[in-house]
């Protein structure tokens, strides 16, 4: 497809189309270190000090010269997520997995449908795709998961599903009967399920993998694993799947070290499950907290928390920030809301010391 000209500064190449139409996506990565990073849903303490000391001891000069070999680090993990090592390739985070999704099954012009609001890098990458975007939005009650609207959506067109369960920033999902629909209904269709705080709300579609050939379920080490420098991620899917997306990835995207430091993270399984649980009692305390201040919220599945606060939002989002304490301003998507990470019991109560200062 020819691109259609428009005026550039003089001496800037004409980019394709699809990247000329899309809206850039920048995240406020900078100057969290030392705040409270209530901001991008991470493990708020960091890693396993165990992966720390196996990168410690198993980083060698050798290590860093060689180009990546992920043969042993994909036998582990396969036995970790009761797997064979065919059906998945590991990724550079999520964000490679959907991108790597997209490229195998998605050419320019073809329909992706995805849920609203949902994690940004779904419509950014469909939309380097050159794809026909398709939003169902979450209802606006309680902004529970919208099945039926979706499985109304899905049609002969229909090329990817791309869905977060539980979803971000909403922190609703869906069932695995749910999952299931979804799949019986596209069965033309690549249907991701994005399982990125699974471990915090333990619904997953893995077990589904023998039975859906169009099935496909993303993992990441970015979120209760405290390894979101890593990048590292797993896309699984039945075998033959798998090959054709190894054929669309570069050969080398994961690095050595995040491999490393998988193979140490799952052999700690006692701090995650810990941090869970440290999570989950931190969420009761929040919601508490914030209903002493008379603040709506919405109930969540996963690390992190939208409450209401109307045409407040930024400000309240700069006050905490003055304070030391980094949360997310959702309301250009959702009216009013902000978004706050759960860390631990200890961070919550900071958090709601603070804001209760400035509510
Ligand atoms: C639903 C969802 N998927 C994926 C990611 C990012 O994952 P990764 O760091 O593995 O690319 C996020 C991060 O915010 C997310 O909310």
């Amino acid at each position: 497809m020819a691109s259609k000209k428009i005026d550039l500064p003089p001496g800037v190449l004409q980019p394709r189309e699809a990247v000329l139409r899309m809206t850039p996506y920048s995240p406020p990565t900078a100057g969290r270190a030392g705040q409270l990073r209530l901001d991008f849903n991470e493990n708020t303490v960091g890693a396993s000090p165990k992966v720390i000391a196996y990168l410690r001891e198993h980083l060698s000069e050798d290590a860093l010269a060689i180009y990546p070999e992920y043969g042993a680090a994909k036998k582990e993990l396969a036995a970790f997520f009761g797997v064979d090592a065919d059906d998945f390739v590991l990724t550079n985070g999520t964000d490679e997995a959907i991108q790597v999704l997209l490229n195998t099954y998605v050419d320019d012009g073809d329909e992706v449908v995805v849920l609203k609001p949902s994690y940004a890098m779904y419509r950014f990458y469909a939309e380097l795709a050159g794809a026909v975007i398709r939003e169902i939005p979450y209802r606006a009650e309680k902004l529970a998961f919208p099945l039926d609207e979706l499985l109304g959506a899905i049609g002969a067109a229909t090329r990817a599903i791309l869905i977060a369960n539980p979803n971000n920033p909403t922190g609703t999902g869906t069932s695995r009967a749910g999952i299931e629909r979804i799949l019986d209904a596209a069965s033309g269709a690549a249907v991701l399920i994005d399982e990125a705080y699974f471990e915090f709300c333990g619904v997953t579609a893995l077990p589904l993998l023998n039975d859906y050939p169009n099935l496909f379920v993303s993992r990441t080490f970015s979120k209760v694993y405290g390894m979101a420098s890593m990048r590292l991620g797993c896309l699984f899917s039945q075998s033959g799947n798998v090959d054709f997306l190894h054929k669309a990835q570069s050969p080398y995207s994961v690095n050595t070290v995040a491999t490393m430091a998988a193979r140490a993270a799952i052999q700690d399984s006692a701090y995650i499950e810990k941090y869970v649980t440290e999570v989950l009692a931190a969420r009761e305390l929040l919601y508490v907290g914030l209903e002493k201040l008379g603040i709506k919220y919405y109930e969540s599945k996963a690390n992190f928390v939208l409450f209401e606060a109307g045409d407040r939002a930024i400000v309240i989002r700069d006050g905490l920030r003055r304070r030391g304490v980094l949360v997310r301003d959702r309301s250009y998507e959702i009216p009013g809301c902000v978004r706050v990470t759960v860390g631990t019991r200890e961070q919550i109560r900071r958090f709601l010391a603070e804001l209760e200062q400035i509510w």
